[in-house]
């Protein structure tokens, strides 16, 4: 599986999503280097997000994400071609800042929301979205957390959509150099 570089929206907007298991680290791995750097703002340099793919969203990284049990990776895919992932994190923040803004306990943290360019606005995303919120759910979380640049208007407005709301601000080091962050918060209702 590799991520596609030359998808037709047609295969995106029919994409499905599902659990991503330890063969797809290589996979996640590649689409997260292509789309890290969209959620940075151009004051950011190529250095510093190379510096941050190297570091925290290598194959080895995710090898380690897939293999740790308070994670859910889900992958989603189009024709057989990676589109986008989606990670999420149980457990309570280790960011203070964060642990004094959300509102809602146990968390979950959706870290976070990776679609390649190609399939922006054919609802991949939103797909991805809506099977991280129900896993959450099913952990039992009453809330979900995420973070996101301030300057990454796109992407708030899709957690927007998505039914997260504002909650606080967070710092957030990438390359050596504070980042600032909203906190988006999103309830969840009890899980039958
Ligand atoms: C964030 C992301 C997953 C959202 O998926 P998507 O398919 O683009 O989302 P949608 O198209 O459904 O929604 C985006 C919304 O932002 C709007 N939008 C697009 N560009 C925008 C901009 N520059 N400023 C404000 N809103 C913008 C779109 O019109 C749309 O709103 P609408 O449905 O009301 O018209 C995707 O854009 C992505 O992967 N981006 C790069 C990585 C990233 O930033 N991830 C999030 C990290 S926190």
């Amino acid at each position: 599986m590799s991520a596609a570089a030359d998808l037709p929206r047609a295969a995106a907007s029919t994409a499905t999503v599902r659990a991503a298991s330890a063969e797809d680290a290589e996979t996640l791995a590649a689409v997260a280097a292509v789309t890290f750097g969209l959620a940075c703002p151009p004051s950011m340099t190529r250095e510093r997000v190379k510096a941050f793919v190297a570091e925290v969203l290598s194959p080895a990284r995710f090898a380690g994400y897939l293999a740790d049990p308070e994670r859910h990776l889900l992958l989603a895919e189009g024709e057989g071609k990676a589109l986008g992932y989606v990670m999420l994190v149980s457990g309570e923040p280790g960011d203070a800042d964060v642990r004094s803004a959300i509102r809602l306990r146990p968390t979950v943290e959706l870290s976070k929301i990776y679609v390649l360019p190609e399939a922006h606005g054919t609802g991949a995303a939103a797909l991805l979205m809506a099977r991280g919120l129900d896993w959450a759910a099913g952990t039992g979380a009453a809330g979900v957390w995420l973070g996101v640049n301030q300057q990454n208007e796109r992407a708030q407005r899709f957690y927007a959509k998505s039914g997260f709301e504002r909650v606080g601000t967070k710092r957030f080091l990438v390359g050596g150099v504070f980042e600032d962050d909203y906190v988006m918060e999103h309830a969840l209702a009890p899980h039958p």
